[in-house]
């Protein structure tokens, strides 16, 4: 078991510091979250289309130019990630799409084998993964979002949900999300230019689960701006593709 930090990450045993590395499909796989031992608590594999329904999706969007991570096996795949992970100071997540709740369970199988996070996705809005009912379709559909959470949870696994506020009234989703049990509420707080503060600071007022931060942390003051929220970690994608952000973060507000 790795270390955890103080008590509400203890209780998740997430590792010190309170940053993650957030998902970036075709990008973040275990070579790339090495660059930032040391620097981050999680890092949030994939995303990984898990089924084949949801793997053709993925396939057709690298045709039209996005990067994706394809595996002829999906479950396979990630498992190679996940053994690949087992001895790193972060804990893993692992971003997951699905065609339908039974993958979200056999990804949560896997991960309790190795002691990951799932992390489902309802955030992604590309066409492919939307018309599988997956990504951020999910929150047009909260009965099905609380369902595979509850499932996943069944596993024993730390289940985090990710979405981007400003799509469905966030109070809807938190109540879902509260109800069915997700550990982990992580929030793409994006605004027409920047962050989203406000919407941080009204879900931390909802909820009491662990709530990461994310968008558009390009600095040290980003991510103090975000902690003074309440949030219990930020998470950077873009900018971790420009060096390592989560150092400077780290040393500017000693964490
Ligand atoms: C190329 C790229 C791929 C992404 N893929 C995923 C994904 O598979 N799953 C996911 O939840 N978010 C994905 N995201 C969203 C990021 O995790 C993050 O929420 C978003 O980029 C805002 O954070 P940032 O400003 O730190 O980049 C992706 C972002 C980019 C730029």
């Amino acid at each position: 078991m790795k270390r955890g930090g103080d008590t509400g990450r203890d209780l998740l045993n997430i590792p010190k510091p309170p940053l993650a590395l957030a998902s970036m499909a075709g990008i973040v796989d275990v070579d790339f979250a090495k660059r930032f031992e040391g620097d981050i608590g999680i890092a949030f594999l994939g995303g990984f289309s898990v089924d084949d329904r949801a793997m053709s999706a993925s396939m057709k969007m690298v045709e039209r130019g996005r990067k994706e991570f394809i595996f002829e096996d999906p479950l396979k795949g990630i498992e190679r990630e996940l053994k690949k992970s087992k001895d790193c100071k972060f804990r893993t997540g692992i971003n997951v799409r699905g065609s339908e709740p039974e993958s979200y369970v056999e990804v949560a199988r896997l991960a309790e084998k190795y002691d990951a996070i799932v992390e489902i996705n309802a955030h992604c809005r590309q066409p492919e993964i939307m018309e599988l009912g997956a990504g951020q379709s999910l929150l047009k559909d909260l009965e099905e979002l609380g369902r595979i959470v509850k499932l996943t949870k069944d596993e024993g696994v730390i289940v985090s949900v990710k979405f981007r506020s400003g799509v469905v009234d966030e109070g809807e989703i938190i109540r879902v999300l509260g109800d069915s049990g997700a550990d982990i509420i992580h929030v793409d707080a994006m605004a027409r230019e920047g962050y989203d503060l406000k919407v941080l600071r009204k879900i931390r007022g909802m909820i009491a689960s662990h709530l990461i931060g994310n968008n558009s942390v390009r600095k040290p003051e980003d991510a103090l701006r975000m902690f003074s929220c309440g949030v219990d970690m930020v998470s950077v994608a873009r900018a971790s593709l420009e060096g390592n952000i989560f150092r400077e973060i780290r040393k500017k507000l000693c964490l």
